[in-house]
């Protein structure tokens, strides 16, 4: 049988509109400079290196995805751009400026709910206006604003339990976007969400994403996401964690789900895999260990066989 991912393009070949969308990207302004980036957690059993020499740069308006094997620091290297935790070596730039702790210029999505289960949807919005001392009126139109853009106007005064897992990271989402940061920083937000909510928030977040003034930095395990979603896709290794690739996705925008069999997205796909899922090494077999019979333990004496 031939092999269709034979006949693929290079994911490195890109359409003259692609090639020409990404100059036009890397023409905006860098708004997040990593360099030398090192992290070192200290613990009882000793030091654990999550990341080791992290360079990258975002630009404005840039969709960033970040996909690695588990335990290769993704969450630290969002936590560090946070400002949520220390980092030991290198320096975090975000316009320019170095990071130093949180900030209103980062909202921040994380995989678990969030929300305040005693505040209403528009109270849980306005939390982050009222922790930058904007409050009442001012802070309730605000928040109505944004709950509008993400199709929540209606529910604005129910409680976190009484919505669906998709509609708790709408709101979510609307709490980290209400006080306009910089960037969007996004730790596997729809990781928990079943396949038909998670493909709908992906759509929702691209519209959101095309419609206002936002960088985002989005970490998945899920290669499709990753691809369907992203400008470029930072890959990330293990032990120590480090940049293995960038990768400029060469799927044209508009973005739908269509192109999830396209060639170019199938080639990423596989360039992504190779990466992420290494071959497994061939091990070499005892000959003389090789054809042991398994023992077969009976936990229940059954005389009924199945086969
Ligand atoms: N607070 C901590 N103290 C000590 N070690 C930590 C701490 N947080 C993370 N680590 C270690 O740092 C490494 C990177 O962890 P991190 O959570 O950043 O990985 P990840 O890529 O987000 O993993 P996953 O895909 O499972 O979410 C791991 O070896 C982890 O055990
Ligand atoms: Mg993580």
């Amino acid at each position: 049988m031939e092999n269709k991912l034979d006949k693929l393009p290079s994911y490195l070949s890109q359409s003259p509109e692609v090639k020409a969308r990404f100059q036009k990207l890397k023409q905006r302004d860098v708004i997040l400079e990593v360099k030398g980036l090192g992290k070192i957690y200290k613990t009882a059993k000793g030091e654990v290196t999550a990341l080791k020499d992290v360079n990258f740069k975002t630009h404005r308006r840039e969709f960033v995805c970040v996909i690695g094997p588990s335990g290769c620091g993704k969450s630290s290297l969002i936590r560090i751009l946070a400002g949520l935790e220390s980092y030991s070596s290198g320096e975090v730039l975000l316009d320019g400026k170095p990071v130093t702790g949180p900030g209103r210029d980062r909202g921040m999505v994380f995989q678990g709910y969030t929300l305040f289960p005693w505040r209403t949807v528009r109270k849980n919005v306005m939390f982050g206006l009222e922790m930058n001392n904007i409050t009442g009126e001012e802070a309730a139109n605000e928040a109505d604003l944004w709950l509008e853009l993400l199709g929540l106007e209606k529910f604005a005064n129910a409680y976190p339990h009484e919505l669906s897992g998709g509609m708790k990271q709408r709101v979510a989402i609307a709490r980290a976007l209400v006080n306009q940061p910089r960037i969007l920083l996004m730790d596997e937000p729809f990781g928990a969400l079943d396949a038909q909510s998670r493909a709908k928030m992906q759509a929702h977040l691209l519209d959101i994403w095309r419609n206002i003034d936002i960088t985002i930095l989005f970490i998945t395990h899920d290669l499709d996401e990753a691809i369907y979603l992203a400008d470029r896709i930072l890959v990330l290794k293990a032990n120590p964690g480090g940049v293995q690739e960038l990768i400029e996705v060469p799927v044209p925008r508009p973005r739908s789900p269509d192109q999830f069999s396209s060639p170019e997205f199938l080639a990423t796909k596989a360039r992504l895999e190779a990466l992420i899922h290494p071959p497994e090494p061939v091990i070499e077999v005892d000959p003389l260990e090789a054809h042991v019979e398994p023992r077969m333990i009976r936990f229940v004496n059954v005389a009924d066989r199945v086969e």
